[in-house]
């Protein structure tokens, strides 16, 4: 997804703003550009390919700048060509270009301000929203590039964050939010702009996040940040933590393996604090709201969907609360029923996910009265826009396949369920500390998981020739299915389904042949004896069954099944270890293939369009 960097100093910029898009790279993207403004006037170098590439030319190109603006783009409005590429340009009447443009979201009014233009005589390059957002801003300029895109914003309907340079002015950068994600960084005589405060690490990690509607004015020395009404804002400026070397891959050959490996660490970091189920942690007033609801709606896409409908089985077993779990993309766009006691609960990795976003502020709107976000980034729009709220303690997530910001995501959905039962009186104290018990020795038990590695790269040479696998679960291992099935299409392009295994007969069998592998989630709970018949209706068709037990299920490997065990069995927490096999098994199984496993064809880390 479209990431900037932009910043003024006293030195040549460019080193750092390729470090920038580099840093934001996880994001997504299918071209990328940088704009420099060198005293002689803009000049900008683009590229379809990766930043390295981008890299290679300027240094053949050889310019430098002490104000830049850089852009990863993920195409919205036009295919992913050079000319769409981001930075923009406008010219005067000469010809000579004035004004350049950097913007993430979605102008939903560029065809009028585009018509209007085109009138005046503005010449267009692109098929990008932006362009009409650089000569908007070339046509209004009055000479002072703030009051020129405090003016020119004021046009613009939709989601935006853009930085803008003027070639009049060489020492000024000046930016805008609506919509979409923007930090000021604040260095030494030097000041920059990001979409991502990760974009600037190393740099700074004093950052200022921009509120909705902000424009900021960027020179070396000063600041300013004006809201939506003009006034000069203060906004309060945040030391981000633990970003320098978060990004470091070593020893790792992926992000994505490195994030797999990360878990015990990530589980044990989110874990820590939560012993006496205070409802504090979820927000000051959340005993109140805990207290106070009558069912709760779950909202989220993609992997954070898949948490919130395991989490349904933990909510309604342990609290007898009714839970809706729903994808934020349609729950967005439909009727629905509203109980102004059920608590909207929404589930995101980044926080900045448009379709949840969107979803979480319908819900407002049309009268629900409670909200709360568990999500892995602090600061993100998400966590701003609700009540109450949980952070994950994952760290940064690099690798577009989620892995540790999912299993962070169970163990805070099970610590909000004991947490609603504790309060509600459902949690008698002998259940209370043996769920605790095991909450602790959690991450323990996944490094025993990671170790299974050398089998599961065994099954995943016999998984890379294939077109097509199936993968059962029953009950709260249904969504570990669904997520292991989008973990192996999403990042090794092989077609994977899930099915709660009860419904095989019900249509799925008919794919079943020699040639479909099929992954079965069997931990040893109460539904083993089901799912077992399940897996003789699969072996009469012939079909290959690769089956993740536990130490104690009864089901042994024999011809076409084949099994590895996982050490223990988990109870209630069992989802969150059989999870990560199937992480390991897409990922070796695309190590295979030879995909780009952290950044998988067509797909971005954080989805802030919809
Ligand atoms: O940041 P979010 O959790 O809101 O993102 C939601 C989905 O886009 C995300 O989980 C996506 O499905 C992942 N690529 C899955 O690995």
């Amino acid at each position: 997804m479209c990431g900037i960097v932009g910043g003024v100093a006293k030195r040549n910029l460019v080193p750092l703003m390729l470090e920038g898009l580099r840093r934001l790279e996880y994001r997504g993207y299918d071209s990328c550009g940088v704009a420099v403004h060198d005293n002689n006037g803009l000049f900008r170098a683009r590229s379809v390919a990766r930043v390295a590439e981008l890299q290679t030319q300027i240094e053949t190109i050889g310019f430098e700048g002490r104000a830049a603006i850089a852009h990863t783009r993920w195409a919205t409005h036009g295919l992913p060509v050079t000319a769409n590429a981001h930075p923009h340009f406008s010219a005067d009447k000469q010809g000579k270009r004035r004004i350049a443009v950097v913007h993430n979201g979605i102008i939903e009014n560029f065809d009028e301000i585009g018509a209007e233009l085109k009138q005046l005589g503005y010449h267009f390059e692109s098929q990008t929203d932006t362009e009409a957002v650089a000569h908007l801003i070339n046509h209004l300029h009055d000479g002072d590039l703030l009051s020129t895109v405090q003016k020119a914003v004021k046009r613009l309907t939709g989601a935006y964050a853009i930085a803008v340079m003027c070639r009049d002015e060489p020492e000024r950068v000046v930016g805008a939010r609506r919509g979409c994600p923007l930090v000021v960084g604040l260095g030494k005589n030097e000041n920059f702009l990001a979409s991502d405060a990760m974009a600037l690490a190393g740099s700074t990690d004093q950052i200022i996040y921009l509120d909705e509607g902000d424009v900021v004015d960027l020179q070396a020395h000063t600041i300013h940040v004006y809201d939506k009404k003009d006034g000069l804002v203060d906004r309060a400026v945040q030391t981000v933590q633990a970003y320098s070397g978060a990004v470091e891959l070593a020893p790792y050959r992926h992000y994505m393996q490195k994030e797999i490996f990360e878990q015990p660490r990530a589980l044990a970091d989110t874990i820590a604090g939560s012993e006496d189920l205070n409802p504090v942690l979820f927000g000051a007033g959340a005993a109140d709201v805990f207290r106070s609801i009558n069912a709760i709606q779950i909202l989220a896409c993609g992997t954070s969907y898949y948490a919130g409908m395991a989490a349904k089985y933990w909510i309604e077993a342990l609290t007898g609360l009714p839970v809706n779990v729903e994808v934020a993309s349609e729950y967005r766009y439909r009727k629905a029923a509203v109980n102004p006691d059920c608590l909207v609960l929404v589930l995101s990795q980044s926080g900045e996910t448009a379709d949840t976003l969107a979803a979480l502020k319908h819900t407002r709107d049309v009268g629900h009265k409670h909200s709360l976000t568990i999500c892995n980034v602090a600061t993100s729009a998400m966590v701003r826009e609700t009540e109450l709220a949980y952070i994950t303690r994952a760290g940064v997530e690099i690798g577009v396949a989620s892995t540790k910001a999912f299993t962070t995501q169970l163990v805070a959905l099970f610590i909000f369920t004991l947490t609603l039962a504790k309060l509600r009186g459902m949690l008698p104290a002998e259940q209370e500390q043996r769920y605790m018990a095991q909450l602790q020795n959690l991450p323990d038990a996944a490094l025993r998981v990671l170790a299974l590695e050398p089998r599961i790269i065994a099954w995943a040479d016999q998984f890379a020739s294939k077109n097509n696998a199936l993968f059962l679960g029953r009950g709260m291992h249904y969504p570990i299915a669904l997520e292991g099935a989008l973990k192996l299409k999403e990042i090794s392009y092989i077609h994977a389904e899930a099915y709660p295994a009860g419904e095989l007969k019900h249509g799925p069998l008919a794919l079943v042949t020699e040639q479909m592998p099929v992954v079965v989630i069997a931990p040893n709970d109460d539904l083993i004896g089901k799912l077992k018949s399940n897996l003789q209706e699969v072996r009469a068709r012939g079909g290959q069954l690769f089956v993740f037990a536990d130490a104690d299920s009864r089901i042994s490997p024999e011809d076409g099944v084949q099994v590895i065990r996982l050490p223990e069995h988990y109870g209630l927490l069992s989802p969150i270890l059989h999870v990560i096999p199937l992480q390991l098994l897409a990922y070796h199984t695309a190590l295979v293939r030879g995909t780009d496993v952290d950044k998988p064809r067509n797909l971005a880390k954080s989805v802030t369009v919809e």
